[in-house]
C-alpha cells in the first residue's frame, strides 16, 4: 500500500530576474519503505520534501496533479489540517537544525511542548520521553541537553535534537533531510538503525534525502536521482554504485576513493537533455 502518491509535482518561486523552477514535474510514490533522494546542490531535493509538507513560501508556488498522502489531498487540505498533519503524521528533519529549533526556548521545553499540548500527559511523563528519546539518538547526558539552550549544541548534537524531536510523535512519513551528515560515523551508525528499525517495526515511510551516495546505497530500498528539478533516473539502491546514466555516473565518479589516484575530481559532465532543458 502506498502511503505517498505524487504526480508531476512543479515549484516555482517568482523573482526579481523571473520564475525560478525548482521543482519540474516530480513524480514517484513511496510505501513503508526507505526512499533515498540524491543529486547534486541545488538539483530540487529539499524544496521536493518541503512541498510534501507544503512548508513553501510565497513567491514559492506548489502545483502537481496529484499529491496525496494516505488517502488525504495535500493540495486540497487547509492550512488547519496541514498544522494537525506536520509533526504527528508527517515530520521533516531540516538540513541545518539551526534554523528548526526554536533559539529562545530551551530544548526540553521544544521536546515536550507537542507531547504536552497533544498527548495530554503529565509534564513528568512527557519529560521521562524526551530523554527517551534523546537517549535514542546516542545523547549522553541527557538531563545536561533538556536544560541547554539551542546555541549551546554543536551541530551534530543539534541534528540529533532535531530527529529526537520528529520522532517523539511517531510520525508515519519521515522526510529527512542530510539527517547524519554532521555526524561522526559511530553516531550516524546508530541514528541509521534508528531510523531503520522505525520503517521496520512500524512501517514508517522514510524519505532520505543525502549527498553520499555510497550511504544511500547500503541504507535506502530505492533512490531517485534528482537534476536540475526533475527526476533523471529510479532504481534499486543496490544498483545505485553501478548506475548506467550518465548523470549518475558522473556522481559517481565524483565520490572520493581512499587510496585512489590524487587526480583533481572530475567537473559533472551536465548535459541539457537529460533534464529536457
Ligand atoms: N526561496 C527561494 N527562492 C528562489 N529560489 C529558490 C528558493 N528556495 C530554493 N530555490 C531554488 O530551488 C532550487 C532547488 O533548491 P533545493 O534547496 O531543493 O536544492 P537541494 O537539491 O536541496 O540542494 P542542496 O544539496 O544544496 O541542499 C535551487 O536552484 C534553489 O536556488
Ligand atoms: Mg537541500
Amino acid at each position: 500500500m502506498s502511503l505517498l502518491q505524487i504526480e508531476n509535482l512543479r515549484v516555482t518561486f517568482a523573482t526579481e530576474t523571473g520564475p525560478v523552477e525548482a521543482v519540474r514535474g516530480v513524480s514517484f510514490s513511496l510505501g513503508r519503505e526507505r526512499l533515498g533522494i540524491v543529486g547534486e546542490s541545488g538539483s530540487g531535493k529539499t524544496i521536493t520534501g518541503r512541498s510534501v509538507l507544503r512548508l513553501i513560501r510565497p513567491p514559492g508556488r506548489i502545483e502537481a496533479d496529484r499529491m496525496e498522502f494516505d488517502g488525504i489531498d495535500l493540495l486540497k487540505a487547509s492550512e488547519k489540517q496541514m498544522r494537525a498533519l506536520r509533526g504527528p503524521r508527517l515530520a521533516m528533519v531540516m538540513q541545518d537544525p539551526k534554523y528548526s529549533l526554536n533559539p529562545v526556548m530551551r530544548i526540553g521545553a521544544q521536546l515536550t511542548e507537542g507531547l504536552l499540548r497533544r498527548d495530554r500527559i503529565s509534564r513528568a511523563e512527557a519529560r521521562k520521553k524526551a530523554i527517551a528519546a534523546l537517549e535514542a539518538v546516542q545523547i549522553r547526558d541527557p538531563e545536561r541537553v533538556m536544560e541547554a539552550w539551542p546555541h549551546e549544541l554543536s551541530g551534530g548534537m543539534g541534528q540529533r535534537v532535531m530527529i529526537a524531536m520528529m520522532l517523539i510523535p511517531e510520525p508515519d512519513l519521515l522526510i529527512a533531510d542530510e539527517p547524519t551528515s554532521a555526524l561522526d560515523v559511530t553516531v550516524q551508525a546508530e541514528v541509521l538503525s534508528i531510523l531503520d528499525g522505525l520503517v521496520k517495526s512500524r512501517g514508517m515511510g522514510l524519505i532520505f534525502i543525502s549527498h553520499d551516495l555510497r550511504l544511500v546505497a547500503r541504507f535506502c530500498d530505492r533512490v531517485l536521482v534528482m537534476y536540475r528539478g526533475k527526476i533523471v533516473e529510479e532504481l534499486a539502491a543496490h544498483e545505485l554504485m553501478a548506475a548506467k546514466h550518465p548523470y549518475t555516473q558522473g556522481l559517481l565518479n565524483c565520490l572520493p576513493r581512499i587510496g585512489g589516484p590524487r587526480a583533481p575530481l572530475p567537473g559533472l559532465d551536465r548535459t541539457g537533455a537529460w533534464a529536457n532543458v
